[in-house]
């Protein structure tokens, strides 16, 4: 045994439960925290929901296409996730004639369902704490850096999970957690055939879109449904006809007796990050430069891609998907600037430092004394970098598409000579020929146009003149000021922003071709944002980053250490993870009180004939009239939504909200707008996630699509998990 038993994981199960539903919990460490489960109402046992021996609940859990999560639903390999997780897939799968996004998409049977290349739904095989087979035999820490240490880790890591998968057709990965205080080997298993078998309407599936969207109350419909499929031995496949619904380890049953205010709710899926320990200058850093930033740039382009959307369909189609993009972490960052001036986030944080330091000079820790000093010196030199970082994100990643167009064609440009002495000009050539298609189906050369003009003016304002590309000086030289000026003449005179030109010249000779393209005006551009962020911000953005990591690994270690008595989770790094708590409203503001459920009343309140967002489908409307509810109905009326005191954050969308048996309640799929602050800091007044209610989502696939079939493929409870006669049961899901 290693004389370095980890150490800081260990502090998470020995402390007690402190402040409400905080935390995002590691499914490997459940034991710890199985009593405090209990006494808030879980009936089943860690064991139930993770177990490397056993069926469990964790083999339900899907990671769907690495940014969301999925679970499964049917032994037939049946798997629910959000509308907006599936939204890229529907809405590839959409055209003007088959508007799958607008009218909704149901298969009628396993032949109709449609694959996704490049789609995946990947499952949890096992995780272990690997701290010890790390940490020692990392070089003594004082004569490495952090690109060292990481060099050093990563090597480790790699044999460690090497090891781990020999002989199987797993992947596997070790991952830091706490700043590299510890590591987690995780073991996983990757199908490639997901197919797409059901969605609703956008009407339901988006319903109240970008205006209700990380809002309460909250009337969507968001989710669809997909299947997986493994070759004929149940193990992941290529996509191919030849393959066969996957037969899942575990399936959750669906309840649809719903669950009450005050019933016992868990989360188990794979929230993407949290900065619960950020230091004030992070914080400062993201509430006064970061957000404000990024909401003036990202406001700029949607009021140019909105106004398009609305004014004809075929723009709506192509750039649904990238207004959604942009607009939902623009109103989170709007949220998230309100909630942490509300919570004195700041000044929390100041004043959490000064007792750290005070603490440290108690204790004669002067490693620790000095860690905060030097994160303030770091973040001086680091603001100005990562402004410039967020900039040439925002500008070239969520801005006009044609300067990240205009780069894919960089190495048929710059290495034309090597790739012909290879010999492979030609086939590189095709490969960009046949990506054109793809890029151009959903591009409108006027609206991109218009996106580049609306941020330019911000990007120049503040952009340090460290980290301006050169080519931007051609404004004030050739154009008198002009940025317009100077965007109209880009995009006249490119090749790029057409297909037939691009398409042309990818036949030239290689020369030729080479020739026209660097001396082609929206490549040069694109080269200078490029090159100016890669040469200029970057590397010290790297530096720096690596440095500051180094710093609060100490600075966090040094928390755990001095504050035993605290309750210490790691912040998200999209593994696997459960949070718990109940099924409840809010009180987000002064006098202000949310309850914890919607109904389809509230989609009828909201309707507005013809509109973008809050239309209704007749067929919805038809059987709101009738109250054709079938068995999924409560009262007369409709359940759709309801909020659950759970800490989630981005990635757990799609995630499963199990009732206190394990089984599923609700879909997440968002956050109250008074929560966003939660991935920096949680309140247990405010913060609440939100989810639709299994109800309405059998409801509307049985009633609404007539899909019962797949009602068919599922288990049903009809009893309240929470209600009867308390006391842990015996799950009957270990094999
Ligand atoms: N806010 C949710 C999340 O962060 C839902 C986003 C999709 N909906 C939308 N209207 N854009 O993913
Ligand atoms: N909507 C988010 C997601 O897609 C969830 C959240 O941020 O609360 O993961």
């Amino acid at each position: 045994m290693s004389t370095r038993r980890p150490l800081l994981i260990a502090f998470l199960i020995l402390s007690q439960w402190g402040s409400a539903h905080e935390g995002m919990w590691l499914p490997t460490l459940l034991k710890g925290i199985e009593g405090d489960m209990h006494t808030a109402g879980l009936r089943i046992t860690a064991e139930d929901i993770y177990s490397i021996n056993n069926g469990s609940i964790k083999d339900a859990i899907v990671h769907f296409g690495g940014g969301c999560t999925a679970e499964v639903i049917s032994k037939q390999g049946l798997i629910l996730t959000n509308h907006h997780c599936g939204f890229s897939a529907i809405q590839e799968q959409s055209s003007l004639e088959n508007d799958y996004l607008k009218n909704g998409f149901w298969a009628k049977d396993k032949a109709g369902e449609l694959r996704n290349p490049g789609l995946t739904a990947t499952f949890i095989i096992r995780m272990e704490d690997v701290t010890d087979r790390i940490l020692p035999n990392i070089p003594a820490e004082a004569n490495t850096t952090e690109a060292q240490r990481r060099d050093a880790v990563g090597k480790l890591g790699e044999a460690i999970a090497k090891e781990a998968i020999a002989g199987t057709h797993y992947q596997a990965v070790v991952r830091p957690f706490n700043y590299g205080n510890s590591y987690f080997l995780i073991v996983t298993e990757t199908f490639r055939d997901v197919r797409l078998v059901g969605a609703p309407p956008s009407a339901i599936g988006k319903f109240g879109g970008d205006t209700d969207n990380w809002m309460w109350p909250r009337h969507t419909g968001d989710f669809s449904i997909f299947r997986i499929y493994a070759g004929p031995d149940n193990k992941p496949a290529e996509p191919s006809d030849a393959n066969v619904p996957f037969v899942p380890r575990h399936s959750l049953p669906v309840n649809i007796a719903g669950a009450n205010e005050g019933d016992f709710a868990m989360i188990f899926g794979f929230p993407g990050s949290t900065q619960r320990y950020l230091s004030s200058y992070a914080v400062d850093y993201v509430l006064n430069t970061a957000d404000p930033l990024r909401i003036k740039m990202r406001s700029a382009s949607l009021d140019v891609i909105d106004a398009a959307m609305r004014s004809n369909d075929k723009t709506r189609i192509q750039y649904a998907d990238k207004q959604a993009s942009i607009s939902n972490a623009w109103k989170k960052w709007i949220g998230e600037v309100r909630g942490l001036k509300e919570l004195r986030t700041l000044d929390r944080k100041r004043e959490q430092e000064a007792l750290y330091i005070d603490r440290a000079l108690k204790l004669g820790r002067t490693d620790l004394q000095e860690v905060l000093p030097t994160l303030k010196n770091l973040y001086a030199e680091y603001v100005p970098l990562a402004t410039a970082r967020d900039l040439f994100v925002e500008m070239v990643y969520y801005g006009p598409e044609i300067l990240r167009f205009a780069d894919g064609f960089r190495e048929l440009t710059e290495e034309h000579v090597r790739l012909v002495g290879e010999g492979k000009f030609e086939a590189k050539a095709a490969e960009r020929s046949a990506a054109l298609p793809g890029f151009f189906k959903d591009y409108d050369v006027e609206v991109d146009k218009r996106v580049f003009k609306a941020l330019l003016p911000i990007y120049r304002a503040s952009v340090p003149v460290s980290g301006q590309p050169a080519v931007l000086k051609e404004i004030d030289a050739r154009f008198n000021g002009d940025s317009d000026a100077w965007v109209d003449d880009l995009y006249t005179r490119s090749v790029l922003v057409n297909e037939a030109s691009i398409a042309a010249a990818l036949r030239l000779k290689p020369k030729k071709y080479a020739k026209l393209l660097a001396n082609d005006p929206v490549y040069k551009a694109s080269r200078s944002f490029f090159k100016s962020f890669l040469e200029q911000v970057r590397p010290q953005h790297a530096a720096l980053g690596d440095r500051i990591e180094t710093a609060m690994r100490t600075y966090v270690k040094g928390m755990m250490e001095m504050e035993p008595e605290r309750t210490f989770w790691p912040d998200a790094n999209s593994t696997l993870r459960l949070s718990y708590g109940k099924v409840e409203g809010s009180t987000p503001r002064d006098g202000v009180v949310y309850g914890a459920h919607t109904t389809l009343d509230g989609v009828v309140e909201k309707h507005i004939p013809g509109d973008a967002e809050f239309d209704v489908p007749k067929r919805l409307l038809e059987l709101q009239a009738t109250k054709d509810f079938g068995e999924y109905g409560v009262n007369g009326t409709m359940p759709v939504c309801f909020t659950s005191s759970l800490h989630t954050t981005g990635g757990n969308s799609g995630s499963p909200v199990l009732n206190a048996k394990g089984e599923l309640i609700g879909l997440n799929f968002d956050r109250t707008w008074e929560s966003t602050m939660s991935d920096i800091q949680f309140d247990p007044d405010k913060c609440r996630n939100i989810c639709v209610d299994t109800r309405y989502i059998l409801f509307v696939v049985d009633k609404f699509a007539g899909a019962k079939h797949l009602v068919d493929e599922m288990e049903l409870v009809r009893t309240n998990a929470s209600a009867g006669i308390p006391g842990i049961i015996q799950l009957p899901i270990h094999r």
